[in-house]
């Protein structure tokens, strides 16, 4: 079951996921920061497709309002946290409750959350985004803690990925990290794969004994923590 706001979008990948993978796939036009909207869409996917092993929590916003947090408009606070935080305290709160009865052995299920580097170490230029993704890796060591032994929960933590939340274009990604004095010590951009990778892992049986873990996927951005000028690489 594919969720996501943007009909046309879930459309689109619904019928790739069909064409290129011979899967069925249910897609479910949902806004994940609406309660009523979310537990229809939990509701609807355990009636048509069973069960859900599987949750991941995925649907994010990064809205461009400057990097002045006092000057931030309350509108544009909420919206970002609704969507980035609520949004997968809501969809989980709602899959969770029936995943934790569901009778599979070793584990009843898994959820991954995406959260971002962004939440671990604060991004001035992006503050409502940093905060939201800060309270998602708290969201998934809460649910990892409630939630054990039946089900692991953890996250991932992107870097730089050229996506639609960088209008899926390599000059907008580069100036943004030009802008930031970013660097990546393994010297390439994200990639959706990158992601994706470790997603299969931790959806797999290979990572059982994992839970409550952000896993940071960067280039090293993060955890190598040198500062930009000293690295000798061209992004
Ligand atoms: N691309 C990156 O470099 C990067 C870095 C760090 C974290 N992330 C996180 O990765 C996740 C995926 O983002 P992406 O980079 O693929 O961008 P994307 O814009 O391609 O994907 C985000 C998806 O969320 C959907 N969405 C937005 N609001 C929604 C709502 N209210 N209800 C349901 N769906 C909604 C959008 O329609 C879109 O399909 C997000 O949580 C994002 O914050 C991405």
């Amino acid at each position: 079951m594919l969720v996501d706001i943007n009909e046309e979008l879930l459309e689109e990948t619904s019928k790739k996921i069909e064409e290129e993978y011979n899967q069925e796939v249910v897609p479910v036009v949902c806004d994940v920061s609406n309660s009523k909207q979310v537990k229809k869409m939990a509701d609807q996917a355990f009636k048509e497709i069973d069960n859900v092993y599987i949750l991941v929590n995925n649907a994010g916003i990064a809205a461009n309002y400057g990097n002045d947090l006092l000057a931030i408009d309350e509108e544009t606070y909420d919206t970002i946290m609704d969507v980035n935080l609520k949004g997968q305290w809501l969809v989980a709160k709602f899959v969770c409750q029936k995943m934790k009865s569901q009778k599979f052995e070793p584990l009843a299920g898994k959820v991954i959350c995406t959260a971002s580097i962004a939440g671990i170490v604060a991004d001035g230029a992006i503050c409502v985004y940093s905060i939201s993704k800060a309270g998602v890796i708290a969201l998934m060591q809460c649910l990892a803690r409630n939630l054990a032994p039946k089900i692991t929960v953890n996250a991932i933590s992107p870097g730089y990925h050229v996506t639609g939340i960088y209008e899926d274009s390599e000059e907008v990604m580069r100036f943004t990290m030009e802008e930031g004095h970013v660097k990546t010590p393994l010297n390439r951009l994200g990639t959706v794969l990158d992601i994706a990778n470790v997603a299969v892992f931790l959806a797999s049986t290979d990572s059982n004994f994992i839970t409550g873990h952000n896993f940071p996927v960067d280039g090293g951005i993060v955890e190598v923590g040198v500062p930009a000028h000293y690295l000798k690489t061209d992004v």
